[in-house]
């Protein structure tokens, strides 16, 4: 038997705006713990080995932030907050449900466009 592939990843906007920037960015003051926070309940409940958690840059929903995204399945989740991070684990990760109050708003998270539709529109 080979290596398993981890079920899931988790990519956690890490992007930081010096002070006065006039964007807003996901890690501030008081939200620089959350991707410790994220790091250590997985380790805490036993998934490091088949939850992969993974810092980014900016995911492009700033306004939002602390973001991160779920996948398999584009799972967006908004405002973060440490007790978020638990619920998702426990009820998204490891109960196999996603926690749709805490998920994106469809207006900012519409259906993707195919690349050849992205193409067409950039008059390639
Ligand atoms: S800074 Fe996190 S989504 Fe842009």
């Amino acid at each position: 038997m080979g290596i398993p592939q981890p079920s899931f990843y988790i990519f956690k906007c890490e992007q930081s705006a010096p002070p006065g920037m006039p964007k807003p960015s996901c890690v501030r003051e008081d939200t620089r713990e959350l991707f410790q926070h994220l790091g250590m309940k997985l380790m805490e409940k036993g998934l490091i080995a088949t939850v992969q958690p993974v810092r980014t840059g900016c995911l492009n929903r700033c306004q939002q932030g602390p973001v991160m995204l779920v996948e398999p399945g584009h799972y967006m989740y908004v405002e973060l907050t440490k007790e978020k991070i638990d619920r998702i684990i426990d009820e998204h990760i490891i109960g196999e449900k996603p926690v749709e109050e805490y998920l994106i708003d469809e207006e900012f998270w519409d259906a993707p466009l195919s690349p050849v539709e992205a193409m067409k529109l950039s008059g390639r």
